[in-house]
């Protein structure tokens, strides 16, 4: 298969240091899973250099570290925000943009996910760019207009070449943290057209990008999800503040490799 399977767990703004340690002592990977699937961790910012910490002294360094957000410049007058160097020298090895939380809460536009987009790319952290469409906007059949704008975003800030560094999130906004997944033949076709869209966008290398799915992703229908050819992991949030589920995901994407070998 052309593409490590990626799991993220994003912990939003949950936990205590105590919380977060526990947590972090009951994800259990097998052998298997360690080798095959990429599991990555988002903890708030002020979680990061502990879990850090943690990664190395109990997982080897086998579960790699990410933040929710990064701010465009990399130094100076801009109090509350955290720069891409920072993260980069707290332990981070990727970054979201774009969460539907942050564009729909915190107001960011697409301009301002894209800045933030280069800024990562700069520090040498990998973006996971987030699109995906309100409820409204899918009822109005304007899915794929969507995506196109917060893709082309990116592409006219940062260039074709910078999505070879990145991941991209697919994840509708109707269906995080509602419990409402997308049915996997939903989120197959919205993968399939971003993996078109980088195809035409990209001189070569729109095949070897991960695509991965969030929203209300769980062990009950990740299987399901995680079975659809452009699907390549799971950007996980309720499911993965429980250590054993966030597990079980992280194994079930397995079966992939497994269907995908014969
Ligand atoms: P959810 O969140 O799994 O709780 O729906 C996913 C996300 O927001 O990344």
């Amino acid at each position: 298969m052309l593409r490590k399977p990626l799991v993220m767990g994003n912990w939003k703004m949950h936990g205590s240091r105590q919380s977060v340690k526990k947590l972090m002592d009951d994800i259990r990977l097998d052998d298997e899973t360690c080798k095959r699937v990429e599991v990555v961790v988002l903890p708030s910012f002020v979680h990061l250099q502990m879990v850090n910490d943690v990664l190395h002294r109990f997982h080897h360094s086998l579960i790699g570290l990410g933040a929710q957000d990064v701010y465009l410049h990399t130094q100076g007058a801009y109090t509350g925000e955290v720069s891409g160097p920072m993260l980069a020298d707290v332990g981070c090895q990727y970054v979201l943009v774009g969460h539907s939380e942050r564009r729909h809460v915190l107001q960011e536009s697409d301009v301002l996910v894209a800045q933030k987009y280069h800024a990562a790319l700069q520090a040498g952290l990998h973006p996971v760019l987030c699109v995906g469409e309100t409820r409204a906007e899918r009822e109005a059949n304007l899915t794929e207009t969507i995506i196109e704008q917060q893709l082309s975003a990116v592409l006219a800030e940062a260039g074709a070449e910078a999505f070879q560094q990145s991941v991209i999130a697919y994840e509708p906004v109707w269906a995080i943290g509602t419990g409402l997944s997308a049915s996997p033949e939903e989120a197959q076709a919205v993968h399939l057209f971003i993996r078109n869209w980088l195809k035409a966008h990209q001189r070569d290398g729109g095949d070897r990008i991960r695509i991965i799915y969030g929203g209300s992703l769980k062990p009950d229908n990740a299987a399901q999800l995680f079975d659809m050819p452009d699907i390549d992991g799971g950007l996980i949030g309720g499911a993965a503040l429980d250590g054993m589920s966030f597990s079980t995901i992280c194994e079930l994407i397995l079966r992939k490799l497994q269907y995908n070998l014969h």
